[in-house]
């Protein structure tokens, strides 16, 4: 489906299905879509979206509202859609499923074990979801995001589930400029960005990390999937970060999609 086609569905999912439930149209409207898109990578974002709707009764004004959303970021937003109409994380409480799992990778990484009772910042928190689901174990946990739309849906979702430790705010890594630092920096898949939309080196990058994390403090890395960040470009990625950082651990991640498995995660102290 064209991004323009994709508008106009994602505008009748909203009309027609989320302002009152019905099933039986969804998975017309749904089949519809899918047998329209070439696309593999469309259809699952599509049967993604189905099996969330049959899920969702007693949330649908929320899910109401963040169609609106959606819709809205199809027809306006100009750069890349890590979700492909739908979801790039995925939000157990509310019933959405993303390209990522969001509980395989706080599982994984062991995330509660290092962010318990601390203040965490995490940059490009993309819908936030990662944020809102480790934020009972956190003290508090900011995010923040380029995509405007997605920091909306953040906000709505934030305030359904009444998250009250939890900041979101649209912008960027590069104008982020704020006096407090934090224990713990969150830098998942965000070093560099498939949109373009990174502007410094990753040399910067991390520096720029390094003044956020408190003395003591940590920063937790995720890189890229294998087959979008070779291992020499991993290599490269690590000698710049190992400038600011020491590297406690490190290991490649194995629960969840495809799209969570293979990557390397990192612990990294201060140096
Ligand atoms: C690959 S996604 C990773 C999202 C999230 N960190 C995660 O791991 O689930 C990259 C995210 O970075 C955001 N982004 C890209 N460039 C950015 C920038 N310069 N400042 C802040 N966010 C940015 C994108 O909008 C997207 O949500």
């Amino acid at each position: 489906m064209s991004k323009q086609e994709q508008a106009r569905a994602s505008k009748n999912y909203s009309e027609l299905l989320y302002k009152t439930f019905n099933p039986l149209k969804a998975c017309s409207v749904f089949l519809q879509d899918f047998s329209k898109s070439k696309d593999k990578a469309q259809k699952q974002a599509i049967l993604n979206r189905l099996k969330d709707y049959l899920r969702i009764r007693k949330q649908l004004s929320l899910h109401y509202e963040i169609a609106r959303i959606l819709e809205a970021q199809l027809r306006e937003y100009t750069s890349y859609d890590y979700g492909e109409g739908y979801f790039y994380q995925s939000c157990r409480p509310i019933h959405i499923t993303g390209f990522r799992n969001t509980e395989a990778r706080i599982a994984g990484m062991q995330l509660e074990k290092y962010v318990a009772g601390k203040t965490v910042l995490d940059i490009g928190t993309n819908a936030g979801f990662l944020a809102i689901e480790i934020a009972p174990m956190c003290n508090k946990i900011e995010g923040f995001d380029i995509n405007p739309y997605l920091i909306e849906v953040a906000n709505c979702v934030k305030n359904f589930l009444k998250c009250d430790n939890v900041e979101f705010w649209a912008g960027t890594f590069e104008e982020f400029n704020r006096e407090q630092s934090y224990e713990v920096v969150l830098s998942f898949a965000n070093h560099s960005t498939y949109d373009h939309n990174t502007r410094q080196s990753t040399d910067d990058y991390f520096q720029k990390c390094c003044r956020y994390v408190s003395n003591e403090g940590l920063l937790l890395f995720e890189s890229h999937l294998p087959s979008y960040e070779t291992q020499e470009q991993l290599k490269h990625v690590l000698e710049c970060l190992k400038k600011y950082f020491t590297i406690e651990a490190s290991y490649a991640l194995t629960r969840g999609t495809r799209g969570d498995q293979g990557r390397t995660f990192a612990i990294c102290r201060k140096r």
